[in-house]
């Protein structure tokens, strides 16, 4: 018996001081000291010993249960050590590692200027408002005075929704929406993306992006429109920028004109750009027909207003020398990132 001891002890010993979880500690606890753990059952065993021995055996079970208790209990020590030091390694952090790094978008260069035409706006007292896409042919046709039987109505320029619902041709629709609503004096500027039943090429496509003024005020005059545009094409080309009106026809304005400026490829010299002219077209404007003043309710014989409607698409390409409006659309980032 005295042998079996001395095994049990040893294994015990090497057993438990190879325990690395407090759940390997308790199973070895239940092997050795539990109700079917060896040293029990040793202890069961003693029945068959001479009452002499008995005591003698007693004393070195009792002295080899206390001998494993102390194992037991060191070793729970050590492994709350190991785990506390391997839970520290594992969640260690190394602050001198770079960090990772996302790649940061850019803005598009449509976003770049407008939000440049935007703050000119706003500084000269202009706020910015924007419309619905998908728009009545109220607004977009007959409020703004364009008959019946106009070409700009016709289905091979306009995507129709049915006989009263068009993707908008322009910003223009806006002014009757805003005027309606708003009692002069009237100053804003609406951006936003307008459709036309074009086919895709260098300078042409289906969605492309207006920006649409608006002022109405007493005594507003086409001095008014001139001195606005000059000072806005100013301020986003450079001091050295001129600008002209030609003659045009809209049915929403009278008189009406398109808005030429330097072109700023060759200031002015003539280029390919500008076909060999020097003036480069932004913006389709005019004063606003009274009849169009009269149908949002605004007294014609005491205000006046005058309007205009450029393409963001175009003002950009020109203001970053893009030569395919295409390249706008297609999102590849090795073009935006140019920008
Ligand atoms: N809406 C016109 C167009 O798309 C431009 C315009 C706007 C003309 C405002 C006059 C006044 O061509």
């Amino acid at each position: 018996m005295k042998e079996k001891l001395k095994v049990i002890l040893e294994n015990a010993s090497k057993e438990i001081k190879a325990c690395r979880k407090p759940g390997e500690i308790e199973s070895s606890r239940v092997k050795y000291l539990g109700k079917k753990g060896e040293l029990t059952a040793l202890l069961r065993g003693m029945g068959s010993l001479s009452p002499d021995e008995r005591p003698i055996m007693g004393n070195l079970v009792n002295s080899a249960k206390e001998e494993i208790e102390a194992l037991l209990k060191a070793q729970k020590e050590r492994v709350m050590v190991f785990q506390k030091e391997r839970r520290l390694k594992e969640e260690e952090i190394d602050i001198t590692i770079p960090g990772i790094r996302f790649p940061r978008g850019k803005k598009h260069p449509l976003t770049k200027t407008l939000e440049e035409i935007k703050s000119i706006f706003l500084g000269l007292g202009f706020s910015m408002i924007e419309g619905p896409e998908v728009e009545l042919a109220y607004y977009n046709f007959t409020a703004l005075n364009i008959p019946e039987d106009h070409p700009a109505r016709d289905v091979q320029d306009t995507f129709y929704i049915n006989d009263d619902i068009v993707l908008r041709t322009h910003t223009s629709p806006d002014e009757p929406r805003v005027m309606e609503k708003t009692k002069p004096p009237i100053r804003v500027i609406i951006p936003g993306r307008v459709y036309r039943a074009d086919d895709v090429d260098a300078t042409h496509s289906p969605v492309f992006h207006q920006i649409e003024g608006l002022v109405v005020d007493e005594g507003i005059t086409l001095g008014d429109l001139k001195g606005t545009f000059d000072l806005f094409v100013k301020k986003l080309y450079g001091e050295h920028m001129e600008t002209k009106f030609r003659p045009s026809h809209f049915p929403f304005t009278e008189p009406s004109a398109e808005i030429d400026a330097t072109c700023f490829v060759c200031n002015g010299k003539g280029c390919r750009v500008c076909k060999d002219t020097g003036w480069i077209e932004l913006s389709g404007a005019g004063m606003t027909h009274p009849k169009v003043l009269e149908r949002c309710g605004i007294d014609t014989s005491k205000y006046s207003g005058f309007a205009f409607g450029m393409g963001l698409d175009r003002l950009t390409m020109l203001k970053y020398g893009i030569e395919d409006m295409r390249l706008l659309f297609e999102n590849d980032i090795r073009f935006l990132s140019q920008f």
